[in-house]
């Protein structure tokens, strides 16, 4: 999500820094900052907003020096601001930091017990207190001091650590978030990405899960949190800056349908409380008696995503749920109030059609949830509370992990509301919990049979429309996958409820027309099944997406994309992915501009 990049050489640290960052730039970012050491101490620069902010603020205030470390922060806790920009600085220690401390809140009331003050909202401080109290109680040096703070935090993360007692030193651990090392003639560079790095040197160390590793300028050393020596060969980068920002793939929205197993497990990250199994909504503490209604409202894919929401709040809380169209929502006067609960949302949160439904449900006094994957943003900020997504930035214009992570928060909530209201048994949130956690390796086995996809994508490719197919929570997939096929490949398609095939759409069947059908196991696979065999019988070609196990589909389908099983409420996470592929390959394979496919925008912000 966020952007690292630390330097220790010869040269001056700040310009290499500040380049490294403006590498990162394109992932998305609201603050930047920068600590370097010189003379006995390091002097921290931050500044809210854009890299030119925080340069204009180092021509008042420069920060010479020859070691340092530098970070474009994407709030996650605490909003933007130069408060929460990083880096933080406790006592001698600085500390830049990716991803989420999970156990921040016990931290940080066992930090203020113990007298720390705070300077910042955010978990990242609270790392910079942990070593510099390990510094202070006498740790023989910083990978010492920076290992025993480790054992205190759980999450994901990746850190790079500098203190003014041992300068010359930068110290880097590693735990689900990207780091890799750059190799330099008499200086060495750490960076979250590649790109930051990769005008300064191409010989680099991918750094692994669990990897402590701490750097001088004439040395690397590799151990595992518990001191244990790694070892870690050094690989030769041949990609094109171009290349190397989109992680090796051809574009933006490849690599973000890939990242997607890492967005989910982030999102989930704090999230599950096993102890009263049920899913905690970060404070988000909503009065479950109080709620007679839901009603979502989005706009595009975030709207395919709250008709997900339905099923899952209906059938876990028993809460009766509505959904609408942002866009439609003010115009037809809604019969709307106290007593509902307003689901805004929105990836970017600033979807003009939505800000304006939440004022309207507002102005009649509904109270109003944001879900969305920008901090602060302004429909989160116009909102009674938000709840956010961690997706990271999403660059490619048709939305992938900004939708799959929008699932995952409307079961969090559905979880969260039906644990409240005692419709949802602790058996069954035990076992969706179980089923959320597993969610991530599920999806890492499907994006990996994109070459099936590929395949299939030129088969299919040349059709001038295509049809999807599904029922139950199933339904708003195949809309999403209709969705996902008409924005990049141009192709037209329509999204249907399985049921309704026979009330209309049966007339479009013939042999050029592919239909994707979705029949994963559950209660609607026999009736979905028969649906696909009224497609065959038709001569229509069908795509079916079935669960992994299945023997008879083969037998009544033109082709099957296989998925793992999971809770019948999660399908959704799973039977979008082979979509998304699948509409990747056939834009691709018709050579348009998948990441900026004609006439869209990210984000609307006209009505
Ligand atoms: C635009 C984008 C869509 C997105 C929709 C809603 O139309 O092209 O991908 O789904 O806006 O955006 P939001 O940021 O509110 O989720």
């Amino acid at each position: 999500m966020c952007g690292i990049v630390g330097y220790v050489g010869s040269r001056q640290a700040t310009p290499i820094l500040i380049a490294g960052l403006r590498k990162l730039e394109y992932r998305g970012y609201d603050s930047a900052g920068v600590s370097v050491w010189n003379d006995g101490t390091s002097r921290v620069v931050r500044c809210r907003g854009k890299l030119q902010g925080l340069e204009d603020k180092l021509v008042k205030e420069p920060a010479p020096g020859m070691i340092g470390i530098g970070h474009t922060r994407w709030a996650t806790h605490g909003r933007p601001s130069d408060e929460n920009a990083h880096p933080h600085k406790a006592g001698s220690v600085s500390v830049i930091h990716n991803g989420i401390i999970e156990n921040h809140m016990a931290l940080r009331q066992e930090l203020a017990a113990a007298g720390a003050k705070f300077s910042s909202e955010t978990d990242t401080e609270l790392f910079a207190h942990l070593i510099d109290r390990q510094m202070q109680a006498g740790a023989p040096d910083l990978t010492t001091a920076v290992r025993k703070a480790l054992a205190k935090v759980t999450g994901a993360y990746a850190f790079v650590v500098m203190s003014d007692k041992e300068p010359g030193t930068l110290v880097a651990a590693k735990n689900s978030s990207p780091m890799v090392v750059g190799l330099g003639d008499g200086e060495n560079f750490i960076a979250s990405d590649v790109t930051a790095i990769l005008a300064e040197t191409r010989k680099m160390i991918f750094v692994d899960e669990g990897d402590l590793i701490t750097v001088t300028k004439s040395s690397v050393t590799i151990t595992d949190f518990d001191g244990k020596p790694r070892h870690r060969e050094p690989k030769t980068i041949t990609w094109s800056a171009v290349q190397a920002e989109k992680g090796g793939f051809k574009h933006y929205m490849l690599k973000e349908i890939h990242e997607q197993p890492r967005s989910v497990a982030d999102t989930l990250v704090g999230r599950i409380d096993l102890e009263n199994d049920t899913a905690l909504l970060d404070g988000v503490d909503l009065d479950v008696s109080k709620i007679k209604r839901i009603i979502f409202i989005a706009c595009g894919t975030s709207f395919h995503a709250s008709l997900v929401g339905e099923h899952l709040v209906e059938a876990l809380a028993r809460i009766p749920v509505e959904v609408d169209l942002a866009s439609e929502f003010r115009y037809r006067d809604p019969i709307v109030g106290p007593g509902d609960l307003v689901v805004a949302v929105s990836q970017s949160g600033e979807t003009a059609d939505t800000m304006s439904a939440v004022r309207e449900a507002k102005g009649k006094g509904a109270m109003v949830l944001a879900i969305s994957n920008v901090v602060e943003s302004s429909i989160p900020r116009l909102a009674d509370y938000a709840f956010y997504t961690h997706a990271g930035p999403e660059i490619g214009v048709a939305s992938t992990k900004a939708f799959t992570t929008q699932l995952i928060a409307m079961a969090l909530l559905a979880i969260n509301l039906g644990r409240k209201n005692g419709k949802l048994s602790r058996e069954r949130a035990r076992v969706l919990l179980a089923a959320l956690t597993a969610l991530p390796q599920k999806m890492t086995d499907i994006v990996e049979q994109g070459a099936q996809l590929q395949v299939l994508a030129r088969r299919y490719g040349a059709a001038k429309g295509f049809l999807f197919l599904g029922r139950g929570s199933q339904h708003p997939i195949a809309l999403e996958g209709a969705l996902k096929l008409k924005e990049i490949s141009y192709i037209h398609a329509e999204g249907y409820a399985a049921g309704e095939m026979k009330h209309g759409p049966i007339a479009l069947i013939d042999e050029n027309l592919p239909v994707v059908v979705l029949v994963p196991r559950g209660p609607h696979y026999d009736k979905a099944a028969s649906n696909l065999a009224e497609v065959r019988a038709r001569q229509g070609k069908v795509l079916a997406i079935a669960t992994r196990g299945d023997t008879e589909i083969g037998n009544i389908a033109d082709d099957v994309i296989m998925v793992p099983d999971t809770a019948l409420e999660l399908q959704p996470v799973l039977t979008v992915l082979p979509l998304q592929l699948l509409a990747y390959y056939v834009a691709d394979f018709k050579g348009n501009d998948v990441d900026q496919p004609r006439n869209l925008a990210k984000s609307v912000t006209v009505e």
